[in-house]
């Protein structure tokens, strides 16, 4: 297995496919449907534009679906919900489908969604992540950050290190054997300083300054747990992601 980190969609290759994906936006994208799952929900199917995901959900009927849409942190308006976590209760989520578009995280999984597998990986799930790899044994791996309209996420690439870090852990593979690029190194050396402080590294992140300034303190909160689902999104069709519930 070698494992590759890109710090956003935009600096991961184009043209060919690793045999598993991950795709990551802790804050908040990913997190959001790792948590949908865990609630129940059906399915997370993922849309770039807005106007594409009303129209494929207008065909689903109220019961069966929930319009997330998520622009610059906040909600858009006239849909179910914006992309808080939080707002995403069993009540609400059971056996309902939901359609999310996101400014970077969606982006992210369209980019890979190409792979033989497609997951969905942030630290709420993180273990969910790693047992997957350690059981299917991919060969080659790419970790996709999300990051910020092109740009570099601390809190995407932290997750990308402690993935790789957990692998590292329970296998007997050195950093030089199952790294496949340098960015796997800079990832594991930046979760290894913040570990212990991930919410503290979200304060210093600018999309955790732009989410503390929409008074996302909560959510914040929330992200910064690891490894508290047992659930793994993994891509089922083009643009859906249903829950591969780990055992
Ligand atoms: C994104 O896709 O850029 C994020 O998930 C934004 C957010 O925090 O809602």
């Amino acid at each position: 297995m070698k494992l590759f980190v890109y710090h956003t969609p935009e600096l991961t290759p184009t043209g060919n496919v690793p045999e598993c994906a991950i795709a990551v936006d802790v804050l908040r994208a990913t997190t959001t449907m790792a948590t949908v799952l865990a609630g129940g929900g059906e399915a997370v199917q993922v849309f770039s534009d807005l106007d594409q995901l009303m129209a494929v959900s207008e065909k689903w009927s109220v019961e069966k679906r929930l319009r997330a849409g998520e622009r610059g942190g906040a909600k858009v308006p006239g849909f179910d919900l914006g992309n808080s976590p939080l707002d995403c209760t069993p009540e609400l989520l059971q056996g309902r489908r939901l359609f999310i578009s996101t400014t970077n995280g969606t982006r992210a999984l369209q980019k890979i969604q190409d792979a033989k597998a497609v997951l969905a990986g942030a630290f709420v799930n993180r273990a969910a992540v790693v047992q997957y790899l350690l059981e299917k044994q991919p060969e080659t791996v790419w970790i996709v950050g999300s990051g910020w309209e092109g740009s570099f996420s601390l809190e995407d690439t932290a997750c990308a290190g402690a993935i790789v870090h957990s692998v590292l852990q329970q296998t007997n593979l050195s950093q030089d054997e199952l790294a496949g690029n340098d960015e796997v190194f800079g990832a594991i050396a930046l979760y290894s300083q913040w570990q212990d402080n991930l919410l503290g590294l979200f304060h210093h992140a600018s999309h955790g300054k732009r989410l503390l300034r929409l008074n996302c303190h909560e959510d914040l909160k929330y992200c910064s747990q690891t490894d508290i689902l047992d659930v793994l999104p993994i891509q089922q069709e083009t643009g859906v992601l249903v829950s591969n519930k780990v055992k």
